[in-house]
């Protein structure tokens, strides 16, 4: 016979001692997928100065005319704070990645004995390819 649990109308965050990995795992998914859209949207606006650029509009930084997209480019990548959020998208993005594709697993029915280690695979393979990523996003940065 299948369990039922009462949960509520709304999931209580008060107990988030209490959840499980599989919890966790639903929680980062959603906040890292949106995450992603807020940033999709940043990207595009960024991106769009390249408009301008490409129909040769300038702007002045230093004294010295630069094309608008380079000026854009280079002015958010000297500042720190950039780099570092850097860091935490690419850390967004590959853990969506892997937790999605260990997702698209679990909805084909496969690996499901062994979802909790799954996911900790995840965070663990994230955490290394982040921290090996350290060095280039923060390069000259100081
Ligand atoms: C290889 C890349 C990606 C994979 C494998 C992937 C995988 C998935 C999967 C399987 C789900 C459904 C989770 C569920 O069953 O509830 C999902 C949800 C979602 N993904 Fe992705 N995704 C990828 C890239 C992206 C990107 C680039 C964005 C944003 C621009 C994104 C935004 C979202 C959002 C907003 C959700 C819904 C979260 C929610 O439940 O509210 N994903 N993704």
């Amino acid at each position: 016979m299948s369990q039922s649990y009462n949960r509520g109308l709304v999931e209580d965050f008060g107990r988030w001692r209490e959840f499980t990995a599989g919890m966790w795992a639903w929680i980062f998914h959603k906040f890292t997928g949106w995450v992603l859209v807020g940033y999709l949207f940043t990207h595009i606006a960024v991106l769009s100065t390249a408009i301008a650029g490409a129909n040769g509009q300038t702007v002045l930084v230093g004294g010295e005319q630069l094309n608008v997209y380079t000026a854009t480019i280079q002015g958010l990548e000297s500042l720190l704070i950039v780099r570092v959020m850097e860091v935490g998208l690419l850390a967004v993005a590959v853990f969506h990645i892997l937790n999605g594709v260990r997702l698209l697993f679990v909805d084909l029915g496969l690996g499901l004995e062994s979802q909790d280690k799954s996911f900790y695979a995840s965070l663990i393979v994230t955490g290394v390819i982040v921290i090996a990523s350290i060095p280039t996003f923060l390069e000259g940065a100081f």
